[in-house]
């Protein structure tokens, strides 16, 4: 995705222009090996370890001359990138692992001068991260629950032993950043289809927290329904209405009413409609839906 960035908050610091592992980074390197035999674990999909030193960045090679055009903006996006490599031979899925941010940006510069270019990247440190990052260990593995010979009755046992875990380790939100973003209200959203937004920072990608949609309103709501709302949950494709600038989406969960409708103020602080979606009679993952100025789909 791109967007503008000319927050001065978020301005670019003193960086020694080279990677790093971060000193919060618990899970120590000896583990870790080329070499893994699973296929989302090796080659393009081996995880990435290191992060850019600084808010800065690495400036980057330019070869040829950036579009104007891109002055001011920053391309980035999201994946899966386990902190906690599994073991050799342990299951995996394409979804698991923690967040990691790339972004390269184009710094504003001088017009009239050529456009620079800066690399950054960061694991998005949601609250799922940092446990994993404490406890040596991933908080959530669809590969543990789902792979071939989970069967259902291992899907069962499986999401059981995690809520168990959770529950442990006080784990509120499995919300890792890793599947899309969205730049919404002044912020950049790193999302996942069944956890919190998690905020972070432009174009330094540090993260800033749990985005919550207006807390006050969140309690509000809850008073006036049976087990309380979880609309601080938003799945990992919303749609910006390009009119009102209001962000719509649904979120699901595995009780009943199984799924919510969504719509949140273009300034994001103020939760302005919100209802269980009709018709559903069990638990249900759905992925991404269009929106049009009637309908919703
Ligand atoms: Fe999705």
């Amino acid at each position: 995705m791109t967007f503008e960035s000319h927050d001065p908050i978020h301005a670019p610091q003193k960086s020694s222009g080279t990677t790093a592992i971060a000193s919060d980074i618990k899970v120590r390197t000896k583990e870790r090996t080329k070499a893994h035999p699973h296929p989302y674990l090796s080659g393009n999909f081996y995880p990435v370890f290191e992060e850019t030193v600084g808010d800065e960045g690495i400036e980057c090679e330019v070869i040829g001359t950036i579009p104007e055009s891109l002055r001011g903006s920053q391309y980035v996006r999201t994946g899966p990138n386990s902190l906690n490599v599994p073991k050799d031979g342990a299951p995996h899925h394409f979804f698991d692992g923690e967040g990691m941010l790339h972004g390269v940006y184009f710094e504003p510069g001088v017009e009239g001068e050529p456009v620079r270019a800066r690399y950054m990247n960061r694991w998005v440190r949601s609250e799922v991260f940092l446990k994993a990052n404490d406890h040596g260990q991933m908080m959530m593995s669809l590969g543990r629950i789902m792979g071939p010979a989970c069967g259902f009755l291992g899907f069962i046992l499986g999401i059981l032993w995690y809520r168990i875990k959770h529950a442990f380790t006080r784990l509120k939100s499995v919300g890792n950043g890793n599947t899309a973003l969205a730049f919404f209200g002044s912020r950049l959203l790193a999302l996942q289809e069944a956890g919190k937004p998690v905020e972070t920072s432009v174009p330094s990608l540090n993260t800033t927290g749990d985005y919550y949609f207006e807390e006050e309103n969140v309690k509000e709501h809850e008073k006036n329904t049976k087990k309380g709302p979880k609309q601080e949950i938003c799945t990992a494709h919303p749609k910006i209405d390009p009119k009102t600038g209001e962000l719509v989406f649904f979120s699901y969960r595995m009780s009943h009413p199984f799924a919510y409708y969504s719509v949140v103020s273009a300034d994001g602080k103020r939760l302005v409609w919100e209802e269980p979606i009709p018709g559903i009679q069990k638990s249900i993952m759905m992925h991404d839906f269009a929106i049009t100025s009637t309908y919703s789909m």
